[in-house]
């Protein structure tokens, strides 16, 4: 049980590494789409597309391996900074379903204002990276506060 508990804890970090780094590619990128030329803009939203599927797969596994230490491990659901967890996680994956996807989709729809596709794409990657970060603090410090 210990053994299989350390395993989970393992792939739960080594998801939240891959959940949160990749994030931090995208605002570069997203610079140089701004000022890409025609033919290099599809190659720049290739990997912008790249980043946040891998992104959501990780959040995934994230969220199964989060399940299952609740299930086998000393925390309770009710735990404050689990619950806080939870309730931002369910802001982000909002916000990831919704923002990026409808943002990346209008990008080719012809008579679209390019800038401020742009500029709502990279507020969309400062807030889920904020997010991001506010649920690894929780799940580090474990703050208790009720
Ligand atoms: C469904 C949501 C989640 C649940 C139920 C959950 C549950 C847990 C639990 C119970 C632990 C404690 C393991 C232990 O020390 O015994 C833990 C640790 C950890 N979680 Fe989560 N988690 C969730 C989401 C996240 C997210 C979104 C991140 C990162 C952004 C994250 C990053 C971490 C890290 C880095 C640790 C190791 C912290 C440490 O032990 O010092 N988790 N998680």
């Amino acid at each position: 049980m210990k053994f299989y508990y350390g395993a989970v804890v393992f792939a739960h970090v080594v998801s939240a590494v891959i959940s949160v780094g990749p994030l931090f590619l995208l605002l570069p990128l997203i610079r140089r789409l701004r000022m890409a030329k025609a033919e290099a803009e599809d190659i720049y939203l290739a990997f912008i597309r790249v980043i946040i599927r891998l992104v959501m797969h990780a959040g995934h596994v994230l969220v199964i391996s989060g399940i299952l230490l609740i299930l086998s491990g000393p925390w309770p659901w009710h735990t404050s900074w689990i619950v806080l967890t939870l309730g931002v996680m369910l802001l982000s994956g909002v916000f990831l379903a919704t923002g990026f996807s409808a943002v990346l989709k209008k990008f080719h729809e012809p008579g679209n204002n390019k800038d401020a596709i742009i500029k709502k794409l990279r507020r969309t990657a400062w807030i889920y990276i904020s997010l991001m970060l506010v649920m690894l603090w929780l799940m580090v410090q474990k703050p208790v506060v009720w």
